[in-house]
């Protein structure tokens, strides 16, 4: 299966993720790209102040991973943008994570997956899973050991 991970790291915890992913669904045997979104703009992004100057194509995978950041209690509005900008997926299986420091899950993550999973449920794709990875003190590794295995076992070989 080909698969794209595209996502928006804004200091490097998600494209940690990211990578880790892409090596855990590789090892399954998929055939698998990484694209980062980037922007042109202020940092942190905010709504109307910044461009998306590299927005990754998903018209040439069978499955998409989409993975962001969450900030101000919300999935960052690189992130809404691009997806609000993203064309019919009919078909197409897909998987989400974010990462975030509070760990709460509802303080943002679960309406951060919410917002994307609507977002690709309007374009005729299948969310087949997520994960929300929190990023915070002694939680962290097992956090991202636990995405790592369920999100690779949505695509099985
Ligand atoms: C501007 C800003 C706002 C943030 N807001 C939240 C938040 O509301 N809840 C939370 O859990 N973490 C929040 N964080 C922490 C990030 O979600 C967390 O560090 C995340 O892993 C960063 O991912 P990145 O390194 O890929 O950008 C915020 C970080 C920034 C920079």
């Amino acid at each position: 299966m080909k698969i794209g991970i595209i996502y928006y790291s804004q200091t490097g915890n998600t494209k940690t993720v990211a990578g880790k992913l892409l090596k855990t669904l590789e090892g399954a045997g998929h055939q698998v790209n990484i694209e980062e979104i980037t922007i042109e703009g202020k940092i942190p992004a905010q709504p109307g102040k910044f461009e998306i100057v590299n927005a990754p194509e998903v018209d040439n995978y069978d499955a998409l991973v989409f993975g962001a950041p969450v900030q101000a209690f919300s999935l960052n509005p690189v992130m809404k943008k691009y997806m609000q900008s993203l064309p019919k997926m009919e078909g197409k299986k897909i998987a989400l994570f974010v990462t975030k420091q509070i760990p709460v899950l509802w303080l943002g993550g679960t309406g951060a997956i919410s917002f994307m999973k609507k977002e690709c449920e309007l374009r005729g794709a299948r969310v087949v899973g997520s994960k929300i990875v929190v990023w915070a003190g002694s939680r962290r590794e097992q956090s991202i050991k636990e995405a790592l295995a369920n999100l690779s076992k949505l695509f099985p070989s």
